[in-house]
C-alpha cells in the first residue's frame, strides 16, 4: 500500500481551543479521523506527525525519503519564515501538497508569503479541514 505522511507544524495541536473565529472549533484528533477514514477509501497508508518544533520538522521531512510515497503538510507559522523546512521538501523530493485551514491570501500580509509554495506541487488554502482532505486526496492521485 503506498503510504503518505501528514505533518501538522506549530499550534495545530491547539486546535479547537485556539482561535476557533479562525480555525473552528474542530481538534487535530478529529482531524486525523476524518483523514484516516478518507486514507481507507483511497486504499493509502497514512502516519500522522505534529511537532512545534522546526528541527523535528525538518527532520521528519527527511525521513518521508525512501520511506513515503508523499507528504500532506500544514507548516503552521513556519509557512512563511521557515527556509529550513522548504530545503528539506525540495531535498527529500517527496511529492509535496501545502494546506492550511484558513486562507492565507485573505489574512495578514505576513501570511501571503509561503517559503514552501514553489517547492509544494500545490497548494490548498481555506477550507478549514477540507484542505486536509482535498490535499490527500490529491496526494493519493499523484502516485497512483
Ligand atoms: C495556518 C496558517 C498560518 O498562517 C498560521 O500560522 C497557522 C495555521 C492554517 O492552517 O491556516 O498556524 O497554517
Amino acid at each position: 500500500m503506498k503510504k503518505i505522511l501528514v505533518i501538522h507544524g506549530p499550534n495545530l495541536n491547539l486546535l479547537g481551543k485556539r482561535e476557533t473565529d479562525v480555525y473552528g472549533h474542530i481538534t487535530l484528533e478529529e482531524i486525523n479521523k476524518q483523514i484516516g477514514k478518507l486514507a481507507d477509501e483511497l486504499g493509502v497508508s497514512v502516519d500522522y506527525f505534529q511537532s512545534n518544533s522546526e528541527g523535528e520538522l525538518v527532520s521528519e521531512i527527511q525521513k518521508t525519503m525512501g520511506n513515503y510515497e508523499a507528504l500532506v503538510i500544514n507548516p503552521g507559522a513556519y509557512t512563511h519564515t521557515s527556509i529550513a523546512l522548504r530545503d528539506a521538501v525540495a531535498g527529500a523530493g517527496t511529492p509535496t501538497v501545502e494546506v492550511h485551514l484558513s486562507n492565507i491570501y485573505q489574512r495578514e500580509d505576513f501570511r501571503k508569503k509561503s517559503m514552501l509554495a514553489d517547492v509544494a506541487v500545490g497548494q490548498i488554502t481555506g477550507f478549514r479541514v477540507d484542505s486536509y482532505l482535498l490535499g490527500l486526496r490529491a496526494a493519493a492521485n499523484l502516485i497512483r
